[in-house]
């Protein structure tokens, strides 16, 4: 028999390695870039240094009635921003406490949590564990956005091309899938999610045809000499496109999966005849089977992700070529519906049927139900392992152009 290991246990240490993963990030910007801005529509690097010891200290210091060692700092930090177009943030360098202050918060919080986490319940400490590795996502690509002299970052030559991908639609028949999961496993314990995972239902999906592979550099390229204006990882130097790497602009690499907001992709469907998929056909094309056997919990079955099934959790900084990793292809074999870039879908990020806010976390999706916002699945190369579940769901604006977001083309 297999003794089980308490979860809190689990959890306390994976909270400790969630913190050894965001502290690795942050010793790669250099002191006097904290109080940059990597993007206009984002705060200042030192506020992601704060924010993710305030978040931890707000969420799970609730239920222990402690008073607070440092209020200001804790509203300071609270929360990030994602600015609607023409309203970018006005604050000044200035209006930022120094980094060492912060620093001395962050060990404050630490040894504050680390006394009374064994108090806290699996749902509070799941949900710091989580968002702590979604930021370790979303400051990737803020790194990325900084300049080499802001940033201490090894440098990478990107992988030799891969075998040319031949462009392939593959048929899907319609089925049944299953949105967002249940809130207890078989077994009947708990399943940890995010308020917006919640309630699985099914939906039923009809028949259609997908690309087999990431729409690619190279045939985003053609729509660029056609006029489109090309994407925001391009940058046009001595003659020829390069793509902007986390350590520098290498010459465009046409066999990656082409980074684009969700009105490009939306754009380059439209100009091939083709559309993007829904949140349901995501989930027909990279969960489904052909002999209607139970969805699988990854597009390659159920064993747990790992490097030869795909790019993520952080094993690179940039992509690969989409026709890498055939060993995580779906039953229907298509490729790299989780990693290599999250996937575009033409879905509004709206709250499933039953939907409760957590208590504790009220705006945490609710305030981005608001139209504007579009549902990504799947997985880039910095989203955790642990964030690879079929139900997790990301969202962004359809114009902001700095995310690992990819997408694959579906027809009727
Ligand atoms: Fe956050």
């Amino acid at each position: 028999m297999i003794t089980k290991t308490p979860p809190a246990t689990h959890l306390a240490f994976a909270l400790a390695q969630a913190r050894l993963q965001t502290d690795a990030l942050f010793r790669l910007v250099r002191p006097e870039a904290f109080h940059d801005r990597a993007v206009p529509e984002r705060h200042r690097t030192i506020f992601y240094f704060g924010h993710l010891e305030a978040f931890d200290w707000n969420l799970l210091s609730q239920a222990t009635g402690l008073p607070s060692f440092h209020p200001e700092f804790d509203r300071l930090f609270a929360f990030g921003i994602d600015p609607e177009s023409g309203q970018l943030p006005q604050d000044q360098r200035s209006d930022w406490p120094e980094t060492t202050e912060v620093q001395r918060y962050n060990l404050r919080v630490r040894q504050a949590i680390d006394a009374f986490s064994d108090g806290v319940s699996e749902q509070m400490l799941s949900v710091a564990i989580e968002h702590r590795l979604m930021h370790a996502e979303t400051f990737a690509y803020l790194l990325q956005h900084l300049s080499i002299t802001q940033k201490d970052v090894p440098l990478v030559v990107p992988p030799p091309p891969g075998p040319t991908a031949v462009p392939t639609v593959i048929e899907i028949p319609g089925g049944t899938v299953t949105l967002g999961q249940r809130r207890t496993d078989p077994s009947g314990d708990k399943q940890f999610g995010w308020d917006n995972e919640f309630a699985g239902h099914e939906v039923s999906v009809s028949a259609f045809a997908m690309s087999k592979y990431k729409v690619t550099n190279g045939e985003y390229l053609e729509f660029v000499r056609a006029g489109a204006k090309p994407p925001h990882f391009w940058t046009w130097n001595e003659g020829q496109w390069h793509w902007r790497t986390m350590s520098g602009a290498v010459p465009l690499p046409r066999d990656w999966p082409v980074y684009v907001t969700h009105e490009e992709a939306n754009a380059f469907a439209a100009w091939s005849g083709k559309r993007l998929p829904t949140e349901a056909e995501f989930h027909r094309a990279a969960y489904g089977t052909p002999n209607g056997e139970a969805e699988r919990s990854y597009p390659w079955g159920d064993g747990q992700p790992d490097r030869q099934r795909g790019n993520f959790n952080g094993d690179r900084w940039d992509p690969i070529p989409v026709t890498a990793t055939p060993l995580g292809d779906s039953a229907f074999g298509i490729s790299q519906l989780v990693g290599n870039g999250w996937e575009w879908t033409s879905t509004v990020f709206q709250p499933f049927p039953g939907f409760q806010p957590f208590s504790f976390y009220p705006g945490y999706s609710a305030r981005f139900f608001d139209g504007d916002h579009y549902v990504l699945k799947g997985a880039s190369s910095r989203t955790d392992a642990r964030l690879i579940r079929r139900s997790f769901r990301n969202w962004f604006r359809p114009n902001y152009p700095y995310a690992y977001t990819g997408f694959h083309l579906v027809e009727d």
